[in-house]
Formats: C-alpha cells, sequence, structure tokens
C-alpha cells in the first residue's frame, strides 16, 4: 500500500520555544529558548533549505522545560523575521475554542501572505491542565474533542454563514471577516494511538508522529492511508528524528552516548510516567511513548529510535528509507540548533536531492 511520494522530501524544524533544548539531559547545549536567538535559527533554516517550523505549547514545566514562550505568538515574531518559511502554531484545546484560534490564525495569516500553519495538539500532561483549571478529558475523549475543533476551525475559515452542533462547540451563522489569506492554514496534528490516526483520516491535513523505524512508520502510514481513503481525503505524513550528523559515524555516536549519560533520570522517569498516564485511557495501548524505553524517552518525541545519527551520507540514505516508508516530511531537533541547522543544509540536503534525483531517473528509465 505505502508509496513513495515523487515530491522531494520536505524538512521542518522543532523551535525551541521552551528552555532546556529537545532532550532531557544536562549536556551543555548551544541552544537557546529566547527570541533573538530563535529569530535568527529561523532565518538560518530558511536559507537551509527547511520549509517549515513548528513551535511547541506548553503551560507549565513538566521535564525541565522550566520556561516557555507561547506558540502563537512566538510562530507570528518567527514569520516577520523570515520570507519563505512556513511556521506551524502549535494549539492545545481547552485553553483554546476554535474562535479564538481561528481568528487569530486568520490575522497572522493575512500578515504573511498565508505562512502560517497549525498543529493541534490533545494534551499528554494532566499537571499542566490541573495547574491552569482545565478539565482533564480521558485519552479517546480528547480526540474527540480535537476533532470537533478542527472541524470548527475549517468551518469558520472557509464558510461565510458556519453552523455547527458538536458537543464540544457551537455556532450558529458566524461568518469569520476576513478570512485567513490563501492558502488556508494546513492543519497538522500530533498523535499515534488509534484515536490520533482515525482524526487524521477524517479532518487533518497532516499527520505527525514520533520518532521510529520505518518499518513501524510503515505501518502507521497504512493505516491512515488506508482509513483516509476510505473517507476519500488524503493525508500527509510528518515523522520525528533527533539528528546528530557529524563527519564521522564515530563522533555521532559519541554524541549520544554523551546526551543519554547525561540524562536527568528524575525529570526522565517522571516525563515516563506522565505520557504513560496519558496513553493508559488509550483502549489499544498503541498511543505515542506506549514501548518508549528509558533511552528513547531522552529525547522527548522519541527522535533516537528514526537513527538519523551518523555521517551526512548516513543520515541521507536513512532520510530516503523514512521518505520509502511514506514519510512527506522530517521533522528534527538537534542539539546545538544554529550550527547543527547550518551543517544540516550544507550537508545533508543536497545530499538527499542528489538521492532522490537518481530515483527520478531510475523511475522515468524503468
Ligand atoms: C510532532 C508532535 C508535536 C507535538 N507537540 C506538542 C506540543 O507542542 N504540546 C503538547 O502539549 N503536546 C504536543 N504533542 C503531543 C500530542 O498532541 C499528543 O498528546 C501525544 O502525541 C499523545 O498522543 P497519543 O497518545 O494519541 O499517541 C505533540 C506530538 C507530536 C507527535
Amino acid at each position: 500500500m505505502t508509496q513513495q511520494t515523487p515530491e522531494p522530501i520536505r524538512f521542518a524544524y522543532w523551535v525551541p520555544n521552551v528552555s532546556g533544548g529537545l532532550v532531557i539531559s544536562k549536556i551543555p547545549q548551544r541552544t537557546s529558548w529566547d527570541a533573538d536567538y530563535n529569530r535568527e535559527l529561523a532565518r538560518i533554516a530558511e536559507r537551509a533549505g527547511f520549509d517549515y517550523a513548528l513551535t511547541q505549547v506548553r503551560f507549565t514545566a513538566g521535564y525541565g522545560a522550566e520556561y516557555q514562550h507561547e506558540s502563537v505568538a512566538f510562530s507570528h515574531a518567527l514569520l516577520a523575521a523570515t520570507e519563505r518559511l512556513k511556521v506551524i502554531a502549535a494549539i492545545l484545546p481547552g485553553p483554546w475554542n476554535p474562535t479564538l484560534a481561528a481568528k487569530q490564525v486568520a490575522t497572522i495569516s493575512q500578515l504573511t501572505g498565508g505562512r502560517i500553519a497549525v498543529n493541534i495538539v490533545s494534551g499528554w500532561f494532566s499537571g499542566e491542565f490541573r495547574a491552569i483549571g482545565e478539565p482533564w478529558l480521558d485519552h479517546d475523549e480528547r480526540y474527540r474533542r480535537s476533532e470537533e475543533f478542527i472541524r470548527a476551525l475549517r468551518g469558520i475559515w472557509t464558510e461565510d454563514a458556519f453552523t455547527y452542533r458538536g458537543d464540544f462547540y457551537r455556532y450558529t451563522d458566524y461568518a469569520l471577516k476576513p478570512k485567513p489569506a490563501e492558502p488556508l492554514p494546513e492543519i497538522f496534528q500530533g498523535g499515534s494511538s488509534r484515536a490520533a490516526r482515525d482524526m487524521a483520516a477524517r479532518v487533518s491535513d497532516w499527520y505527525f508522529t514520533n520518532g521510529n523505524t520505518p518499518e513501524n512508520i510503515r505501518v502507521q502510514v497504512d493505516d491512515v492511508r488506508q482509513k483516509a481513503a476510505a473517507e476519500g481525503r488524503s493525508v500527509k505524513i510528518g515523522v520525528n528524528a533527533f539528528v546528530i550528523a557529524r563527519d564521522t559515524e564515530d563522533e555521532a555516536r559519541a554524541v549520544l552516548q554523551a546526551i543519554i549519560d547525561q540524562a536527568d533520570p528524575e525529570a526522565v522517569r517522571a516525563f515516563g510516567h506522565e505520557v504513560k498516564n496519558a496513553g493508559a485511557a488509550s483502549p489499544e495501548g498503541e498511543g505515542n511513548w506506549a514501548k518508549s524505553s528509558f533511552e528513547d524517552l531522552v529525547q522527548y518525541n522519541d527522535g533516537f529510535r528514526s537513527n538519523l545519527i551518523g555521517t551526512p551520507d548516513q543520515i541521507a540514505e536513512r532520510i530516503l528509507a523514512l521518505k520509502d516508508a511514506g514519510a512527506d516530511l522530517a521533522l528534527l531537533g538537534f542539539l546545538h540548533f544554529q550550527e547543527e541547522v547550518r551543517y544540516f543544509g550544507e550537508q545533508v540536503i543536497p545530499r538527499v536531492r542528489t538521492l532522490e534525483a537518481a530515483r527520478a531517473e531510475r523511475r522515468a528509465a524503468a
């Protein structure tokens, strides 16, 4: 069932808009969560060949991440600092309702020529919900609310008199003006459980999943694509990975080992406890982190599992393997963001494009 897209694979990077970087480790990181660092990073990424930047939404510290800039405002700052990059603002139903999200994002879309997108997340941290006085729904209920949220967003953005009767949200002849600029903001979602996949098939443009092997990615892709096809839809796939690209494989492996050796065990265990608890109500037990080991959790979206760790040649080959498994986009985290995004743009992306071109030639000749 899996079909490799003939399109070039797209690259996104995680915006470090929360403190502590992308690993739960005390290893020194030359990454900052502040605005100046992030604006410069966005410009570097755009020049390096990245298409998207993904912000994170957090209202309270969880596994470190003591400071967190708000995702929609931060996305706008990055858009103002760049020309082509698209920025995906993370939005959490509960704290946001679709009315506010649709209006905010429509305005940013107008201000930036349609370069904003959204990532609708469903929540994993009950402590965060408790801290801000939000009810904590069980796993599949969170997705039922997120699905209504996405249906409402789309309806508000596309209809002139939007009427909707859901269990969570209601609208009567609502007319949002102005609408977002064209193209309409793309709707991404995070999550891997059955509820997440079913929601992706029905309403999302993009399905983001945690890091994994190409074999395991393929199983998810087939499931999402089959279900989407049954709805007459197609869904694109983004896969998380933590990149450690170095001139030799030994160097890259040594960095991985150092990250894990200096992991903050208490914070990793606390995070593991939260996410496994968050997924416990997922009836089939296939949610993100259901099978994560201690080492996997040191990168909090299982980014080591995708194994983009080695030389630029090895990493380019493995990106093609993810593409073969059905990935349309690689979502990437780094230890020292600015310098490593630049290195990735110089050393890895051109190799990926060369491999893609060679495959296209082979296909044409066949
Ligand atoms: C790429 C990606 C980005 C995510 N970003 C956030 C985020 O910024 N904030 C958040 O609270 N959850 C985020 N999540 C968590 C998801 O919304 C979801 O709660 C989690 O993946 C568990 O889903 P599951 O049990 O359905 O697999 C993200 C997930 C993925 C895969």
